[in-house]
């Protein structure tokens, strides 16, 4: 059996065509002109891109005393439902749990995933048992590790650690990420606005300015760089993040950052809004910004700065966030974001002018699809890819509400928002998983993709590092030790 699309035009991270693409076995098996198969999807008017990756969520995860709300399976419905069509999910061993314990968790949940999927492990604490199980991590095809520089008393591992991980990420050509907030100060910001009554949800926002995100990023970056390792840090949200982040490029240090949709589109006023709900419901780490912040981050995703758009999708209900009420320590911190990513980010990125057509492309799946060193597997539209395939309808639009949502949760943090650039069709793996808007996915369809280690820029690194490393100086006399 195999399926054309027809008609439409080809949006790759470099290029734009007119062409077919004919798909069999749930490969790109032919790109070109009057091509024919059993199935055909009319591609008329719209663009046929890679499916996004989203190498941010987490699904149905343990974390501040309850779990994240959607599962592998409505998880990977919403990612269908809005064009993505991988996601990468991190594994979270509780501090004092192994790694291979809290894969095996991971890899029991995912069963039920409608689209491919990957996983980062987390580092969240250190030990002889975490430095020996991250190289059989490695060679299930898990490459990418997480710390957390927040989340103190929990999830923080602090800069011995971090640097301990780090080097042990070079040695086996793995990729450190990093949640980049300086823990130590946002636990005592957070202790004074309680004393102070300051309790509601905006005091989140208030207890994580900036700076902890600039300053933590910053420090990772230079850790990173002495452990001879590249960097990916999550949910940059601000202009100091993404100006150490800059800098360090510039410097040719080997480090990526992912700004969120949410970041980008939803600002701190959400914060000052006098429902309760509605301001919790927006309780995220690092908070949202005002507009300067988010300037930062488009300029940065046009500028080439910035690599990957992700979601961090977490999301919890409404009751469940009530758990922080009187305690804003207490909100559980996510947002969704899984169904949205893609139009939100055209609308409001490639609609407006600030995004070209190829660098959404490049920001939704190539650029994570390299990084992770499953290009062109995925991310791509070339004969032998993957057929994780999105057609776009530029025209195509609709109202966000929670309503009509894939999540599980009882709202969506941009409710009443219009987007004009949705799905026509979405192929998983060849199967046509969503005809303009209505879903054929299949739970259990996803399979876990593994990636290899030593991807082209940590070889390239480990190269260079060991060719600048510090050497002994050779002498022949050595003068006699003095007394
Ligand atoms: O608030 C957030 N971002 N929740 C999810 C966990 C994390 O820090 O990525
Ligand atoms: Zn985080
Ligand atoms: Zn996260
Ligand atoms: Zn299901």
């Amino acid at each position: 059996m195999s399926t054309v699309i027809k008609g439409g035009t080809i949006v790759t991270a470099d290029l734009s065509f007119d062409a077919d693409v004919l798909v069999e076995g749930g490969r790109i098996v032919e790109i070109g002109q009057n091509l024919k198969g059993d199935e055909v999807l009319d591609a008329s008017g719209c663009y046929v891109m890679p499916g996004g990756i989203d190498p941010h969520t987490h699904l149905e995860m343990p974390f501040m005393g309850t779990y994240s709300a959607d599962d592998f399976d409505s998880g990977t419905r919403a990612a269908l439902a809005g064009g993505t069509t991988m996601v990468v999910d991190f594994a979270l061993p509780s501090p004092g749990q192994g790694l291979l314990d809290a894969l095996q968790m991971w890899d029991n949940k995912s069963t039920r995933a409608h689209c491919d999927y990957s996983f980062h492990m987390a580092v969240t604490w250190w030990s002889e048992q975490v430095f020996n199980e991250m190289k059989e991590v490695v060679d299930r095809g898990i490459t990418t590790f997480k710390h957390f520089m927040a989340y103190k008393g929990a999830l923080m591992v602090n800069d011995d650690e971090l640097f301990a991980s780090f080097q042990r990420c070079a040695e086996l050509g793995a990729i450190p990420l990093v949640h980049a907030e300086n823990g130590d100060v946002v636990a005592e910001l957070s202790a004074k606005l309680l004393a102070a009554g300051n309790n509601g949800p905006e005091a989140h926002a208030y207890s994580r300015p900036p700076q902890v995100e600039g300053e933590a990023t910053n420090r990772a970056i230079m850790i990173a760089d002495m452990a001879g390792v590249p960097l990916y840090v999550v949910h940059v949200s601000c202009e100091e993040s993404h100006e150490a982040i800059r800098r360090a490029r510039q410097a040719g240090k080997r480090v990526w950052g992912e700004p969120l949709i949410q970041h980008l589109t939803l600002d701190d006023s959400e914060y000052a809004n006098p429902d309760w709900d509605h301001a919790a419901r927006r309780v995220m780490s690092p908070p949202f910004r005002n507009k300067a912040h988010q300037d930062s981050l488009w300029a940065g995703l046009a500028a080439g700065s910035l690599s990957c758009v992700a979601t961090d999708h977490c999301a919890f209900t409404t009751d469940q966030k009530r758990y922080g009420v009187g305690d804003f320590t207490k909100i559980p911190n996510g947002t969704g974001g899984l169904e949205d990513r893609l139009p939100m980010l055209w609308t409001q990125g490639v609609a407006t002018g600030r995004l070209t057509p190829q660098e959404f492309v490049a920001v939704t799946s190539t650029n994570i699809a390299k990084i992770l060193n499953i290009y062109p597997r995925k991310g791509a539209i070339l004969v032998g890819a993957d057929a994780d395939i999105v057609v776009l309808d530029p025209n195509r639009e609709k109202v966000i509400s929670a309503k009509t949502q894939q999540s599980a949760i009882d709202y969506n943090v941009f409710e009443g928002m219009t987007v004009k650039g949705l799905p026509r069709f979405v192929l998983s793996r060849g199967k046509v998983s969503v005809t303009e808007g209505a879903l054929s996915s299949e739970e259990g369809h996803g399979q876990f993709v593994a990636r290899p280690p030593a991807g082209p820029v940590s070889k390239a690194l480990s190269s260079w590092k060991e060719l600048t490393a510090p050497r002994k100086v050779e002498r022949s006399g050595i003068p006699a030790s003095g007394v």
